[in-house]
């Protein structure tokens, strides 16, 4: 049985290798440096993603990082359609910190192949930083080539992998990493009925990816926590009540 599974995972393995070998389409040897942008660009469907990385300016540090120094880097890469399925205001409600988190939270300060990830000890640490509970957790459970990874909010799958060098790895996922530290499900009591009233903005990022909106809209958010829309919901259902008692 043991030399069965063996056997199976040989078989398996080898197909991976000869399967990498024969697509030389997914690791392009780039002229100069590399570039994340370019690398997303040609993958396409990442389009929210490469504007989040140059609003917050961490497209060029990730360049510099990959040009500058020999340590590599692993970016878990959202789809538009990820971010599309966000609800609404999510992104436009964070500050420019929050957003920095936000994609430091999709990066590891080190290669990480499919493979390394079924030894990999929970939670990983990634550049957000503080991996405790609550904080930054990043957590996989990998078998085969399936990587499942859960933040305690979001549970999501490695489902491609876009780009891999010694260097570099960038998989694509079909959700938004959401850290607990951001998105935490607050336990706070709803807000007071004229702060409910008040909406917002409903013309938001996902529907107009070519909005500039997220770099520029945080300002007035200032200490404005993101709230989940039942939340919303629950205090316009109260304030509803108030009204009509
Ligand atoms: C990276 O690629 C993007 C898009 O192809 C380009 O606009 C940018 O100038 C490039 N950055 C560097 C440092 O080459
Ligand atoms: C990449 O690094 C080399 C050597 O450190 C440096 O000369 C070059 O200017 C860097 N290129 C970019 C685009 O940062
Ligand atoms: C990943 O998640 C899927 C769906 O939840 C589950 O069926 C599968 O067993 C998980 N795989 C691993 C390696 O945890
Ligand atoms: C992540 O893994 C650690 C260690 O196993 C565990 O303590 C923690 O509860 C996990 N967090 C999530 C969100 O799964
Ligand atoms: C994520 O998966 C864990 C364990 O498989 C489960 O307990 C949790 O409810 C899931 N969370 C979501 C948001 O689906």
């Amino acid at each position: 049985m043991a030399y069965l599974s063996t056997a199976i995972t040989l078989i398996f393995l080898l197909h991976g290798v000869t399967q990498s070998q024969a697509q030389p389409a997914a690791a392009p040897a780039p002229a100069g440096p590399l570039n994340i942008t370019k690398i997303l660009e040609k993958a396409g469907q990442f389009g929210t993603l490469i504007r989040l990385l140059k609003s917050t300016s961490i497209a060029d540090q990730i360049n510099s990082q990959l040009n500058n120094s020999n340590s590599g880097l692993t970016l878990f890469a959202p789809t538009d359609n990820a971010f599309a399925s966000l609800s609404a205001g999510t992104l436009n409600s964070l500050t420019d910190q929050q957003k920095v988190a936000l994609i430091q939270f999709h990066m590891l300060p080190n290669l990480m192949t499919i493979s390394q990830f079924q030894t990999a000890s929970n939670p990983l640490r990634t550049q957000a930083g503080d991996a405790n509970n609550g904080q930054y957790p990043l957590n996989v459970t990998a078998a085969g080539n399936q990587v499942n990874i859960t933040t305690g909010i979001v549970n999501t799958t490695v489902s491609n992998s876009i780009y891999s060098d010694n260097q570099l790895a960038v998989y694509q996922v079909d959700k938004v990493l959401l850290p607990l530290d951001i998105f935490r499900p607050s336990v706070a009591p709803a807000p007071a009925p004229t702060k409910a009233k008040k909406k917002e903005t409903p013309a938001d990022e996902g529907s107009s990816p070519s909005s500039s909106k997220d770099s520029t809209d945080s300002s007035g958010a200032g200490s404005f926590k993101w709230r989940s829309s039942q939340e919303i919901a629950f205090a316009a259902v109260v304030s509803f009540l108030c009204w009509i008692l």
